[in-house]
């Protein structure tokens, strides 16, 4: 019997990376999954390997950017599956326009769409989801925050920015909504490895990684399932006394002093041509 068996969950962004982790695991928990994603393809493949493992999952096409898509998928997590307990709001990694860089670089189309989908999203997707959680006597909403959400990091305004608000949409959603049963956690993940990085960024500069994973504690980046398995544990019964908190799931990142920091990447030459991507 698992966890959230009976249960339904929304994963927005629930295709790939950290998302589609998410998906699989709380659908592994027994939740019925509903996958919000605009990547219709990764989408269907999440929902078929989901079904493959014995477990239940829809997708449906929405763009976190839209606000009647948002609704939608509120609406049809309650037609497929007759009730909402948990939501994971995850979706970002695919803007249109240019999103890095510092105040003076980055256009204000790039500001407005970060803070959309980042952010605003996160409000839209709370207006419609707690009303159906009332109905069934509570649930848990998680944010994805990040690392970046802590500590700023050169040329991130918008991600930096967007990610601070992250956590302070949830403290304040969790004193809004606590009374109502509902709890509204973040999680600040570290760098994760995903489809995405390893087609991209990792197959491009192998060595890259290395140069991240020395740089935490645990000496290794972390995976979609390491966010995945944190998330199913704020959404159980054993966290019912935790909200309004950004748990930190980094490998140890962000709790070294900067000097321990410094050590690991001096021993990279090139180390100062390396960005962190988030
Ligand atoms: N990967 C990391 O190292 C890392 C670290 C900290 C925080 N995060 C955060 O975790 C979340 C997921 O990141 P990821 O690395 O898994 O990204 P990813 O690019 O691998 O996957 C993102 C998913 O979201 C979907 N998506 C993107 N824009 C969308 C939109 N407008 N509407 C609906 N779906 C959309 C994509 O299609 C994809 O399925 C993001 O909020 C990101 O900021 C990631």
């Amino acid at each position: 019997m698992g966890r959230f068996n009976g249960k339904t969950a929304i994963v927005t962004g629930g295709a790939l990376g950290i998302g589609g982790g998410v998906a699989r695991r709380l659908a592994a928990d027994g939740a019925n999954v509903l996958i919000a994603d605009i990547a219709d393809d990764a989408a269907a493949a999440n929902v078929a390997r989901i079904k493959y493992a014995g477990g239940n999952a829809v997708s449906i096409h929405a763009n976190m950017g839209s606000h009647d898509d948002i609704r939608g998928m509120v609406d049809s997590a309650i037609t497929e599956f007759g009730r909402l307990d948990m939501m994971v709001q995850n979706a970002w990694g695919s803007p249109t326009t240019r999103v890095a860089g510092s105040a003076v670089e980055v256009p204000e189309e790039g500001w407005d769409e970060g803070m959309a989908i980042m952010t605003k999203a996160l409000f839209l997707g709370a207006k419609y989801a707690v009303p159906e959680m009332q109905k069934v006597g509570g649930g848990s909403i998680v944010n994805i925050s990040s690392v970046h959400g802590l500590l700023m990091s050169k040329g991130g305004l918008v991600y930096e920015a967007a990610k601070s608000a992250v956590i302070g949409m949830t403290r304040q959603m969790a004193i809004d909504f606590g009374p109502l049963g509902i709890r509204v956690n973040a999680i600040c993940p570290g760098h994760i490895v995903t489809e995405k990085s390893t087609e991209g960024r990792w197959s491009k500069m192998p060595e890259t990684l290395g140069f991240f994973a020395d740089q935490y504690p645990v000496r290794r980046v972390g995976s979609p399932e390491d966010i995945a398995g944190a998330i199913s544990f704020l959404c159980s019964d054993d966290a019912s006394f935790i909200t309004g908190h950004p748990l930190v799931v980094d490998g140890g990142l962000t709790i070294q002093l900067q000097e321990d920091f410094g050590v690991q990447q001096a021993k990279y030459a090139r180390a100062n041509e390396f960005q962190m991507p988030y």
